[in-house]
């Protein structure tokens, strides 16, 4: 037989035997080694340093720490997330301990489950950006993911979609930032609107996006007692979980095409099975985060999506993820 018959030959058979193929799941992100490409959201049920030790224990690749400002916050009104049939809407209002908390509990983790701990920022204003980039370099943290403007803080605007003022942010932060850090981005609809953000970011040393951010400003209401589900803003909030994942596959295969590969992008949004995360490592996804399945599930999730992810490609012949990272066919 042939090489390339008797490599198809084993494919085949590979295949056949579905998950005793070898499945390498492992990814690098910004530089950092990870064990599997499937981790946690910054924002759901990490916020207390008992909520993060959960995850560092669950089988979540790296532990993403909740989105942090300067100073503490309580966050917006209760109720301030609902689960919905097929997702959530949350207009949490960035409820935090600060950063000087995530400083010491990044340390804490680090040295007790050794796997990377990625950290994310939210300053309320440019300058807050600015002292906490600073303060993170000297931190156990391994990435930085910037998130300049969550869809829920009430008065705040979603920076993501102000062009000029991310250029601003970015140019003020990658002054001072020494860790590796990418960019969580709002939801992107328009065509002209992916051109002009990646043109932006190209501008800065940004190792990757992350997309995406819960979809803002959706109201959910209960038919029977005629009232939002949630509190905040007469019920608006940000859509997460399946609602989410066409709008999240669109973005990652965009950028993935604006910036060729050079700029990572890390798909979250609506992943609840191994299927949902192998779509968007097709559409070009390096990694993927769960959020709103995290919530609903339990850790157990990140373990099932794994195995669910790593069967999907063992029935295709896949063995690792360059396998088929990016390369979504043509119609
Ligand atoms: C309760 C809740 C809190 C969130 N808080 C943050 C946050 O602090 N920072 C952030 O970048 N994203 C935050 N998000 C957005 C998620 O990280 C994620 O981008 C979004 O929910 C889509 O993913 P999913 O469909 O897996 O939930 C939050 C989402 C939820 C549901």
């Amino acid at each position: 037989m042939c090489n390339s018959l008797a490599h198809a030959e084993d494919s085949k058979n590979d295949a056949k035997n579905g998950s005793k193929m070898k499945i390498d799941l492992s990814t690098k992100i910004a530089g950092v080694k990870l064990e599997t490409c499937v981790f946690n959201a910054s924002g759901p049920a990490d916020v207390t340093l008992e909520e993060l030790e959960v995850i560092g224990k669950s089988k979540s690749s790296a532990v993403t720490m909740k989105s942090c400002t300067l100073e503490p916050r309580v966050g917006n009104p209760e109720p301030r997330y609902a689960d919905l049939e097929y997702g959530s809407i949350n207009s949490m209002g960035l409820p935090n301990l600060g950063y000087k908390a995530y400083i010491k509990f990044a340390r804490v983790l680090k040295k007790k489950f050794k796997k990377p701990v990625i950290a994310s920022i939210s300053g309320m204003t440019l300058e807050d950006n600015v002292i906490m980039f600073k303060a993170f370099n000297n931190s156990a943290v391994d990435i930085i993911e910037f998130n300049p403007g969550s869809p829920n803080t009430i008065g705040k605007p979603i920076i993501g979609y102000d062009f000029e003022e991310m250029d601003r942010l970015l140019d003020a932060v990658s002054k001072v930032c020494k860790k590796p850090f990418g960019v969580k981005l709002p939801a992107y609809f328009d065509l002209v609107h992916f051109e002009q953000i990646a043109g932006v970011i190209k501008k800065y040393p940004v190792k990757f996006v992350t997309c995406i951010n819960s979809i803002g400003n959706g109201l959910a209401i209960n038919p029977y007692t005629e009232k939002p589900l949630i509190k905040p803003k007469g019920g608006l909030g940000g859509i997460g979980g399946g609602y989410t994942k066409y709008t999240t596959l669109a973005n990652v295969r965009r950028f993935y095409e604006l910036f060729e590969d050079k700029i990572q992008v890390i798909g979250v949004g609506g992943v609840y099975t191994g299927i949902d995360a192998f779509e968007l490592i097709l559409a070009g996804a390096s990694a993927v985060q769960i959020g709103t399945a995290y919530l609903q599930k339990g850790p157990y999730i990140f373990e099932q999506v794994q195995n669910e992810l790593g069967d999907f490609m063992a029935n295709k012949g896949y063995k690792k993820l360059s396998d088929f990272r990016g390369q979504l066919k043509p119609l």
